[in-house]
């Protein structure tokens, strides 16, 4: 069955952006001239998904407002004679249609989704973590539909390869990989940040999933589990126990914008990448580079 939603949780506090994100919302800092969950929106409508639900919560308004029609801004740039602006503003209304479903208390990613369970109904739904940006040829999300098509499965887990010193960082899977499919596995289980000693494989899970809507059930039979959220790890786990979840190491690079570290690292990569400002970004890096030697 093709998959036509994506939830995309943005209702987390963002405290690792304060002060930031004591105005604007963590998926709204841009990089360089996009606000981060723009990369992950477009990502889901090249994969061919057609409609986006936004878990929010106070204060996320921004975010909707970002996806919607600004008539006043696109007669104004049209008025100034700033065609090329105008058509990529009026581009970002009609990207999709966007529903919002509110999260009123943060009570984790698995509670998160549960709350987009009555827009979801009855058939599958991608999810995409609102601040990790993967850039690829193929949409993540597309790659995992495919697997989703092939094995008929409900439940497809995007997972990358990681160096076992930075197994304790992420959600890790263990599992067996298919015959004739070395980049797909059946999952057993998922364990969150094991020490390199005891992490069953190296395959991490940054945010990209397919989901069947029995996780809903899955979700609220789940006790609290880590930093006493409800975490969607553990709903995945249940599941596993009756077998038919998939994990897929999807081809991309992966950047996890959602702390300072991997923000600054996913600026310098984007202008990089970019046509536009990447002799500004070689510039600058140069520039520091001999600047930071001589020091
Ligand atoms: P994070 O843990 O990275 O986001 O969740 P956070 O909680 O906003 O960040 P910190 O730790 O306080 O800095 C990953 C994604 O899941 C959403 C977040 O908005 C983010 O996009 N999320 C997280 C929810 O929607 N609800 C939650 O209860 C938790």
């Amino acid at each position: 069955m093709k998959v036509k939603t994506a939830v995309i949780p943005i209702a987390g506090k963002g405290t690792r952006f304060l002060p930031a994100t004591k105005q604007i919302p963590k998926e709204m800092i841009p990089i360089v001239d996009k606000p981060m969950v723009h990369y992950v929106v477009e990502e889901a409508v090249e994969a061919g998904i057609e409609q986006i639900v936004f878990v929010t919560s106070t204060g996320k308004e921004q975010i909707e407002n970002y996806f919607d029609r600004n008539c006043e801004l696109e007669s104004f740039l049209l008025q100034n004679g700033k065609e090329e602006l105008y058509e990529k503003i009026k581009s970002i209304g009609q990207m999709t249609e966007v529903i919002t479903v509110r999260q009123k208390e943060q009570l984790g990613l698995g509670h998160a989704i549960a709350c987009a369970a009555p827009i979801v109904g009855h058939d599958p739904f991608a999810v995409l973590l609102g601040d990790d940006i993967v850039l690829s040829e193929k949409p993540v999300i597309k790659q995992l539909c495919e697997v989703h098509e092939n094995y008929q499965s409900g439940t497809v887990i995007g997972v990358m390869e990681v160096d076992r010193k930075e197994t304790d960082k992420y959600g890790i899977i263990s599992g067996s990989v298919l015959d004739g499919d070395p980049k797909t596995y059946t999952m057993d289980s998922m364990v969150e940040k094991p020490k390199p000693s005891e992490a069953p494989t190296c395959l991490a899970t940054p945010g990209r999933y397919i989901l069947n809507p029995d996780i809903f059930q899955a979700l609220s039979e789940i006790p609290k589990g880590a930093g006493g959220e409800y975490q969607l790890t553990d709903a995945i786990n249940l599941l596993a126990k009756d077998g038919g979840v998939y994990a897929h190491i999807f081809d991309g690079d992966r950047f996890d914008a959602g702390n300072i570290p991997g923000y600054l690292r996913a600026t310098v990569e984007f202008a990089l990448r970019s046509s536009e400002f990447r002799s500004d970004m070689e510039k600058i890096i140069v520039e520091k580079f001999s600047e930071i030697r001589k020091s």
